[in-house]
């Protein structure tokens, strides 16, 4: 009997088809009601594919009693409690680097139609207003300073597209690192001295709600904040108090503290830019993923190290 992988995220564009050699594969994601089916194999279960959306908390690790290996189809890992993984020896695996350029040109993407506003302005010609005049004009990049939080993979591409506009880059993160950018230890200081924040570091407890209303209140009234880490490092109710009364200028949002709900404040408010996720979704990216999720599995069944497992 082949051992049991469930997977709750469709690993498109490369099937799990690919793993039905090893594993009987069960497909929750084709499912309304997956429950059922995961009582009825609990406990043959061996691995668990999943994304950013499935809560892997310590309760569910442990209640797969034969589980060794949890294959996430993100970068990131805050949804799953790597501690409680090793404690139980369950292997986890995530999919860096494959997508740090995808999700810088996100961030770029964000950081130009928050600043240009395109979307309001694409809005306005829709509705037939440009018979009528213009919108406000939009706020330059080149010559601004931006501030990147967390200046990891993601982050270095962000800091070098930012140059290729004539940005000034600074950055923030827990230790100071051997680039050409100015580091700052205090992010309220760098929030001072910045037009622009991008957000690029990892989500979970170091991070959460980092950028509070007194960062916000730095970042000042032409500032703006775009946001393609996680939205559990932004304080939301905060940032909606800062949108509203003109604490900061605007933001670019690609994750929320709660997705896929979005406030309907946010929603209603022209100075966001608003994107459900979206920071590595390309056919490319999500292809080159997809394969490395599928090659961490594969090395795990084959009993080699995995090719890139998550380690605290
Ligand atoms: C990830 O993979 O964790 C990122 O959120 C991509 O957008």
């Amino acid at each position: 009997m082949k051992p049991v992988l469930l997977a709750y995220y469709d690993n498109a564009p490369f099937g799990v088809s690919l793993l039905e050699d090893k594993f009987e594969v069960i497909n929750l994601w084709e499912v309304t009601s997956p429950a059922p089916l995961i009582e009825a194999n609990r406990d043959r279960v061996t691995t668990i594919l999943c994304s950013m959306m499935h809560d892997m908390n310590a309760d569910v690790i442990k209640s797969f009693p034969n589980l060794k290996m949890i294959a996430t189809y993100s970068v990131g890992y805050d949804h799953i409690d790597i501690k409680a993984a090793q404690e139980c020896g369950v292997k986890v695996s995530n999919t860096p680097d494959v997508l740090n350029a995808e999700t810088a040109d996100t961030g770029m993407a964000l950081l130009l139609a928050t600043a240009k506003r395109i979307v309001e302005n694409d809005k306005f010609l829709r509705a037939g207003k440009w018979l009528e005049g213009y919108l406000p004009c939009g706020t330059s990049l080149a010559d601004k300073t931006i501030g990147i939080v967390g200046l990891g993979g993601i982050g270095k591409k962000v800091a070098k597209r930012c140059e290729a506009f004539e940005m000034n880059v600074v950055y923030h993160g827990r230790s100071k690192q051997d680039v050409a950018y100015t580091y700052y230890d205090d992010l309220k200081a760098m929030a001072l001295e910045c037009d622009f924040l991008m957000l690029t570091c990892p989500g979970g407890a170091t991070t959460q709600n980092l950028i509070n209303a007194e960062i916000l209140q730095a970042l000042g009234e032409n500032g703006m904040l775009i946001n393609i880490a996680r939205g559990s490092v932004v304080d939301e109710p905060a940032l909606i108090k800062a949108l509203n009364e003109g604490i900061i200028k605007g933001a670019g949002l690609d994750v929320f503290a709660d997705e896929p709900n979005v406030p309907e404040a946010l929603m209603a408010m022209d100075n966001v830019v608003l994107l459900p996720h979206i920071g590595s979704a390309t056919t490319e990216t999500r292809s080159k993923m997809g394969q490395l999720v599928i090659d961490n599995i594969l090395a795990h069944f084959d009993g080699k190290e995995l090719l890139t497992e998550v380690k605290i």
